[in-house]
């Protein structure tokens, strides 16, 4: 029926409402996708928890995913599905943009940020052991292979967005091995890129001169090891309004799974106070990725324009009045 089949993962909490919000605009705006919702639920297969075959499945045969937020279950022995997704289709890069909403205001004007976080080692490899009661050893695992194809493929990004300029976050300083590294990895890999330029910076002086003025950081491409893409991507999210506003693409070499940046928000889940605009947003990024935009201009123009048409059309999170569902018809009623 000449429609593309993408996978969804509504995702726990506020997932369902902001995936329904996702599915409604999808279908104002004749998006030719066909949603193919699966369960994570994790399952106990041999004393492991692993994901569901029937998802693991449908993500490779469709290679494009959508996703919603997964709750982390807390406590030893429990896995985050989030992610175990990133590491059954080693999802290596994850880009996530950050850009200010005209017409919402924050102390913060005109940002406009990317930063790509690897995504699949440093202090994320779950390597951790109690020595003797009361002392722990946390691993952060760098190997060059995981550093290197991120690295690539930021210089790639670098490249397709025309900010030839890639900025190397770290803290090599202290983390000479690791981080030094990633370092040395990032110099290797900029051979082979000569019209792409190349720096280095301190994390904690990046963190400084970002919430001093974010402008700077405008024609950089960000490159970083994990866990502190994690923490700068919150605070990037920080400077334009918030968590409810940032998309994220989770890249790999045949499959993309495209996310919000925030959690599931227990707390007010099924209370109709979501902002589906994060997980719209990285839709957005998804429908690019394939190709279809049109349909990604099209969306994109009504979510921005609904925000900025005043505090009645938003969010609560964003001073405004708006409930899921009113913010959603707003936005279909901006569809052009
Ligand atoms: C993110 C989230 C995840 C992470 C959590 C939910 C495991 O904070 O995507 O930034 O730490 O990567
Ligand atoms: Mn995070």
């Amino acid at each position: 029926d000449g429609k593309y089949t993408v996978t969804l993962i509504e995702g726990d909490g506020i997932g369902i409402e902001i995936s329904k919000s996702v599915k409604d605009i999808y279908a104002a705006a004749e998006v030719p996708i066909k949603w193919e919702p699966v369960d994570v639920t994790p399952q106990l297969v041999n004393g492991k928890t692993t994901l569901p075959q029937e998802a693991v499945d449908s993500v490779f045969k469709n290679k494009v995913a959508l996703k919603g937020p997964l709750a982390t279950p807390i406590g030893k022995g429990h896995v985050s599905m989030n992610l175990t997704l990133r590491r059954t289709f080693n999802l290596f890069a994850n880009v996530r943009p950050c850009k200010s909403i005209v017409g919402y205001k924050t102390p913060y004007d005109n940002v406009d940020t990317v930063l790509i976080r690897e995504n699949t080692e440093g202090e994320y490899s779950g390597i951790e052991h109690t020595i003797v009661p009361g002392v722990v050893q946390s691993i952060k695992l760098i190997t060059k292979p995981a550093s290197e194809r991120v690295i690539k493929y930021a210089f790639e990004y670098a490249r397709h967005v025309n900010k030839p300029k890639i900025l190397v976050v770290h803290k090599a300083s202290i983390m000479k091995l690791s981080d030094g590294l990633f370092v040395n990895t990032a110099k290797e890999v900029a051979k082979d890129y000569p019209d792409v330029s190349l720096d280095f910076e301190l994390i904690d002086n990046t963190c400084l001169k970002l919430t001093t003025d974010p402008t700077q950081y405008s024609d950089v491409v960000m490159v970083m090891p994990n866990l502190y893409g994690d923490i700068m991507s919150d605070l990037s999210s920080g400077l334009i309004g918030g968590l409810g506003l940032t998309p994220s693409g989770n890249m790999g070499n045949n499959v993309s799974i495209f996310e919000a940046v925030h959690g599931s928000a227990p707390d007010i889940a099924g209370m109709n106070l979501a902002n589906p605009t994060a997980l719209l947003l990285s839709s957005v990024m998804m429908l690019r990725h394939m190709s279809l935009d049109f349909y990604a201009d099209k969306i994109e123009k009504a979510i921005l324009q609904t925000i900025a048409s005043g505090p009645e059309n938003r969010t609560k999170d964003l001073r405004g009045q708006a409930g899921t569902d009113e913010f959603t018809k707003k936005i279909i009623a901006n569809l052009e």
